[in-house]
């Protein structure tokens, strides 16, 4: 089995560089000034153990990758460029098999549109990729939690042999029968990356909001999902502790998209609510309210910390 990580950032970077050092086959796809830092120097992994250089395989498209039939890919974008990605690589790979190595819960959906084997993998992996070349994982000596299963649920020989590889790479990672319930977890947690991405001050009564709209939109939607001792099961292992050479982790995957000036994915996690509440007739204006600010964040390519919860509030809908 050979790994193409299609997006080789925080995540796909960590994964893909544990992989090849474990003397798994790994291709990576990447682009822009990371694509050329690759090519050139190769991927470097900052731990709190080890910084490790490799030269990966790596392409700049789907179209560069020169395909086989024991292909898997991990899809490790961001979710706004999840849609675009998979239109490139069935065109260049067809019917592949998928892992979605992603937050949110619509990676899967848009995957499943056009391929037959898609799988579903919650990422428990403080990640940070700022610079052109270089991936941090802050957690040792389990660098993260990647359960996986089949979507929309079940598990297979494919899932069982991805789960070894990332166990014998330092991972932590189980097959799970119903892996969106512990996706549908996670998404609860995420919805406060924007908050933490765009907000200077205490923020308490938004993050309670945004959560009480979540929780009903689940309960309205029939949303089946971990509770906290069960999710609390799963997340064992994942312990941060400084990297040499690196200061501190000082924002989450949100934070870093805004502070290299990139499109954020909120419109797939607080918008995921937003979704289900206008499916399921329930309110969302807080989620809403995080959707439009972070649009003109990374518009007007605000500095992450730049709003005040004050300002966050101007941002409500006037219709609710
Ligand atoms: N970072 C974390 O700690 C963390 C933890 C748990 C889960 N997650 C989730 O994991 C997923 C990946 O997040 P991340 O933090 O790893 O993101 P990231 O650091 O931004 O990495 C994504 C990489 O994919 C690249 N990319 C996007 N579209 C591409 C395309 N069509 N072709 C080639 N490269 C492409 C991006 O390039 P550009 O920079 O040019 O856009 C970027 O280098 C997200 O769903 C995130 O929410 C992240």
């Amino acid at each position: 089995m050979r790994y193409v990580i299609y997006g080789a950032g925080a995540i796909g970077g960590t994964i893909g560089a544990r992989l090849a050092q474990h003397g798994r086959e790994v291709a990576l796809i990447a682009r822009g000034p990371h694509l050329e830092t690759l090519r050139d120097d190769g991927l470097t992994l900052r731990t709190p153990d080890e910084t490790l250089t490799q030269k990966i395989t790596v392409g700049g498209h789907p179209d560069e990758i020169d395909w086989r039939t024991d292909d898997v890919v991990v899809l490790a974008m961001k979710t706004q460029d999840t849609a675009d990605a998979l239109t490139a690589l069935r065109s260049a790979a067809g019917d592949v098999a998928i892992v979605c190595a992603q937050n949110g819960v619509a990676n899967e959906r848009m995957a499943a549109r056009l391929f037959s084997h898609v799988y579903g993998m919650v990422v428990w992996l403080p990640g940070t990729h700022l610079q052109p070349g270089e991936v941090i994982a802050h957690s040792s000596p389990i660098a993260g939690i990647l359960h996986a299963g089949r979507y929309p649920q079940g598990t297979d020989d494919l899932i069982e042999a991805v789960a070894a590889d990332l166990r014998a790479s330092g991972f932590a990672s189980q097959p799970n029968e119903k892996i969106m319930r512990l996706k549908y977890a996670k998404l609860l947690s995420n919805l406060l990356n924007i908050v933490q991405a765009l907000s200077s001050g205490a923020a308490g009564d938004i993050v309670r909001a945004v959560r009480d709209e979540a929780n009903a939109v689940y309960a309205a939607a029939s949303i089946d999902f971990a509770g906290p001792e069960e999710l609390a099961d799963h997340v064992k292992g994942i312990t941060v502790k400084p990297v040499p050479g690196f200061e501190s982790r000082l924002g989450g995957s949100t934070w870093q998209s805004l502070s290299r000036g990139g499109s954020l994915e909120t419109d797939y996690l607080n918008g995921e609510i937003a979704l289900l509440g206008a499916l399921h007739g329930v309110p969302t204006p807080y989620n809403r309210m995080l959707q439009a600010a972070a649009a003109e964040a990374s518009r007007e390519g605000r500095e992450p910390g730049s709003y005040t919860p004050e300002e966050l509030l101007a941002h409500l809908p006037t219709d609710r």
